[in-house]
């Protein structure tokens, strides 16, 4: 098709080019068989010049064969030419329709040119250029659809392993139907407000009663006389927290608030803290080294990145304790007691995995102390998406829905019952922790925490610790920097020092899709 294309267009610039002196050929023989030219094969030997042939073809019509020239006075005869000057304004004629032709195939078709490879050693997601080639091509249709995350693995690419997306949870969600879908019509969540009465404006009230549903079914959580708060992520929460227990340091002249948790701590909590320099709070390091009275300490339990369950390390008057329970489901620890701390953060990213929802939520025994926190989130982002809420609602009622059922239910097997949430992540982290413990046993190399087991109120049955991330340690002498190791094996993990830790550690993300996880437990088996 390029090759025809090419053709055309050479023939037709050759036209032009030559064409005055080709018309003229045309009619110099036309006088030689018939005498000189008319005033009339005058008049069209300059229209056809006179913009390279083929634009100057705007004033003529084909009628029956025959062309006929318009005349200033705009009417027009039969030019009764020289059959040659036909044939050559026919040619100009028919290149150009031709061209045309083509031009308008290549432009509503790009899929058709084998210009379209140069499409596709563009990357599909980042490329200005790629995108405007595609425009109209059914093809790439799709783009429009939501994204899905990162892309599919194979045996020889690399596993990012590095962030905790919990993508393993879309198997379990695929199944469950209409369960969790929601519709919002166009004229829905439009006003900023939710519930002007309750200390947390934004809240949606559909929000707010399955949030202590699912916590009295799983038993996890007191929610009784507790403020329940919404944030864009328990992240937001986690600062919100922050600004609600420092004083308020109004001239600047105080100390910042010393923002403290026991090593290895999460990842984020020093990075969150202070990147925005706040004069409120400063990251203080590990909880162990803090000497002072004054303080808030971050309790994360089950811990993230080394699974253990955690009591808050520090003790005084003066300090604070932000309790970060993301983890505190049945699918990764026994749920042992009704936690009741003053502030408790929670997140469907981890109890259900819909991390791109970007919903949690906090339990806050104190008023004033809810009232601050919703106050941050109002100067930050005046509230939180009404259409997240409304998801996130849906979400939860799935999955208490699927521990709600009646004993009909129960003797037909049939609804609910087979979409259960938490018996679905579990039954993954077990089978997940034992194919990672006996990959590190074949390799050799590499240690990871004990297993601890308790007694699981939810499920009343003695149950195992299978946590978010394997905190795992690469044993090898010669190894300091485990995840650098790993790297050179295109596996992604997150260095230990980042969570206040030996760099011979690193935090390896257990929610990944089935791919990914088999393809990396095999790798790490292989390695000696
Ligand atoms: C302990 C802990 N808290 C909070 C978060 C963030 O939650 P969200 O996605 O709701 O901001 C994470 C995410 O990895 C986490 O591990």
């Amino acid at each position: 098709m390029a090759l025809l294309k090419r053709r055309l267009i050479d023939a037709r610039e050759e036209f032009q080019a030559n064409g005055r002196g080709l018309v003229r050929r045309m009619l110099a023989s036309a006088g030689d068989s018939g005498g000189a030219p008319s005033r009339e094969e005058e008049h069209a030997l300059a229209a056809v010049t006179a913009n390279g042939g083929g634009a100057a073809l705007r004033g003529e019509q084909l009628r029956g064969g025959m062309v006929s020239v318009e005349k200033a006075d705009g009417r027009s005869r039969a030019a009764g030419a020289t059959p040659l000057l036909f044939i050559a304004i026919f040619v100009s004629v028919a290149l150009n329709v031709a061209l045309a032709h083509l031009l308008h195939r290549y432009a509503s078709h790009p899929a058709a040119s084998p210009d379209k490879q140069h499409d596709t050693c563009v990357h599909p997601d980042t490329s200005r250029e790629g995108e405007a080639a595609r425009v109209g091509e059914p093809k790439y249709r799709s783009a429009s659809a939501p994204s899905t995350g990162k892309p599919a693995v194979t045996q020889d690419s690399v596993i990012n392993l590095d962030h905790g997306d919990p993508t393993m949870f879309e198997a379990f969600w695929r199944e469950t139907g209409d369960a969790a879908e929601i519709v919002i019509p166009g004229w829905q969540t439009m006003s900023y407000f939710s519930d002007v009465s309750n200390v947390c404006w934004f809240l949606e009230p559909g929000f707010d009663q399955q949030v202590r549903r699912l916590h009295r079914t799983v038993g996890n959580a007191a929610v009784d006389g507790y403020h329940v708060l919404v944030g864009t992520g328990s992240t937001q929460l986690f600062m919100a927290a922050l600004y609600a227990l420092s004083p308020p340091n109004a001239d600047g002249a105080g100390e910042p608030m010393s923002v403290v948790s026991t090593a290895p701590y999460y990842s984020s909590y020093p990075a969150v803290t202070d990147f925005l320099q706040s004069g409120l709070f400063r990251w203080g390091g590990d909880a162990n080294s803090f000497e002072g009275d004054s303080y808030i300490e971050l309790v994360c339990s089950p811990n993230n990145p080394d699974g253990a369950i955690r009591e808050a390390a520090l003790s005084s008057d003066a300090g604070k304790a932000v309790h970060d329970l993301a983890y505190y489901w049945p699918q990764y620890t026994p749920i042992t007691r009704r936690a009741d701390h003053d502030i408790m953060l929670f997140t469907v990213s981890k109890s259900t995995g819909h991390a791109g929802t970007r919903i949690g939520w906090a339990l806050v025994k104190d008023r004033e102390v809810a009232r601050r926190m919703t106050k941050f989130v109002e100067l930050n982002t005046i509230g939180v998406s009404k259409d997240s809420q409304l998801r996130a609602a849906k979400v939860l009622k799935a999955v208490s829905d699927g521990y709600d059922v009646d004993e009909e239910d129960e003797r037909s097997s049939s609804g609910a019952r087979h979409h259960r949430l938490f018996d679905f992540g579990r039954r993954k982290m077990v089978e997940r922790w034992s194919m990672l413990r006996a990959a590190a046993a074949a390799s050799g190399i590499f240690s990871l925490p004990e297993e601890t087991t308790g007694h699981c109120n939810f499920g009343d049955e003695t149950a195992a610790n299978n946590p978010a991330f394997a905190w795992l340690r690469c044993d090898r002498e010669d190894v300091e920097d485990c995840a650098g190791f790993l790297r050179g094996h295109k596996i992604l993990t997150r260095c230990g020092s980042q969570f206040g830790a030996d760099r011979r550690y690193v935090r390896v993300s257990m929610l990944d899709r089935d791919d990914a996880f088999d393809f990396f437990v095999r790798r790490l088996a292989s390695l000696k």
